[in-house]
């Protein structure tokens, strides 16, 4: 779909656009015109962004391998790509993220241990460091996103990688947004999604109890019904992000 002459549109980077919650963001966030970025192991089939040709780009990436420098080129060619004149808005939003491996801490791996700090914390510490560098030259409102989780702020037993990943997204998130203070056109905020329909709560209910005490809770989230759709999640998170001098740097926004 082209973007109409004189209006002024939003770039958005996605990670994790191809599935789940992310590719609710991306499918939401095209519709209303803006410009997407996506990067995931797995790309959205070209039959179902074919309107979008002009406005959606999207990357292969492996975020559980060392960033890239094929990554990062990619990020400088695409903004170049765009006529950043257009723009009125860019924001990065962190989101690919993965739950496993889900166990008693003895009994982790330590490659699946790197491979899950690399996916949810190394990497999106690295996606805010090229996208602040790319975006350098941008000096209208820019926004990092980063997704959080209830997990972050309390124990659970069987994800001591998730909860401290995101605990430290969380940390992280503070500092971005203390550095970054003096500058009025630039904010920081974790999204807390809430419990979602999406193959990350499948992944869940496909443990052992041995490995995750509190499985029957989640199956029972399932089973009644408690798990909110991820294009309603999509659409509070893209509420959220539409009136810039109300968003609050370094604050935790969550599903109303
Ligand atoms: N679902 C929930 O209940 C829930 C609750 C609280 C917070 N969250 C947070 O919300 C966010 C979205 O979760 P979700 O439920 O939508 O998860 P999901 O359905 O499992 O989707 C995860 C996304 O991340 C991408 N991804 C995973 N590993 C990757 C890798 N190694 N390299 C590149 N991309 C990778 C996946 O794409 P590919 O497979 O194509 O790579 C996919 O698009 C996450 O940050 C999660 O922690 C979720």
């Amino acid at each position: 779909m082209a973007v109409k002459k004189n209006m002024k549109s939003k770039l958005f980077v996605v990670t994790g656009g191809s599935n789940g919650f992310g590719r609710a963001v991306v499918q939401k966030l095209l519709e209303k015109n803006h410009f997407v970025i996506s990067l995931s192991r797995s790309l959205i089939l070209k039959k179902e962004v074919e309107m979008y040709q002009s406005t959606f780009f999207q990357f292969k990436v492996d975020f559980s391998k060392p960033f890239s420098s094929a990554t990062q080129r990619f990020l400088i060619r695409t903004f170049s790509k765009i006529n950043l004149k257009k723009i009125d808005q860019v924001c990065l939003i962190n989101n690919a993220a993965v739950i496993h491996p889900v166990d008693r801490i003895e009994n982790l791996f330590e490659k699946e241990i790197q491979k899950h700090i690399q996916v949810n914390l190394a990497a999106p510490i690295a996606m805010t460091q090229v996208f602040l560098k790319a975006t350098s030259l941008f000096k209208g409102p820019k926004i990092v996103v980063q997704l959080t989780s209830g997990a972050a702020l309390r124990a659970v037993e069987g994800w001591a990688l998730y909860c401290a990943s995101k605990a430290g997204l969380n940390m992280f998130n503070q500092v971005l947004t203390l550095q970054n203070s003096p500058d009025q056109n630039f904010k920081a905020i974790l999204y807390s999604p809430g419990i979602m329909d999406t193959s990350m709560q499948k992944n869940i209910r496909s443990v052992k109890k041995s490995q995750f005490p509190l499985i029957e809770d989640f199956k029972r989230f399932k089973k009644e019904d408690q798990l909110k759709a991820p294009e309603v999640v999509a659409d509070d998170l893209i509420r959220i992000l539409s009136d810039f001098s109300k968003l609050e740097s370094g604050q935790t926004y969550r599903i109303g």
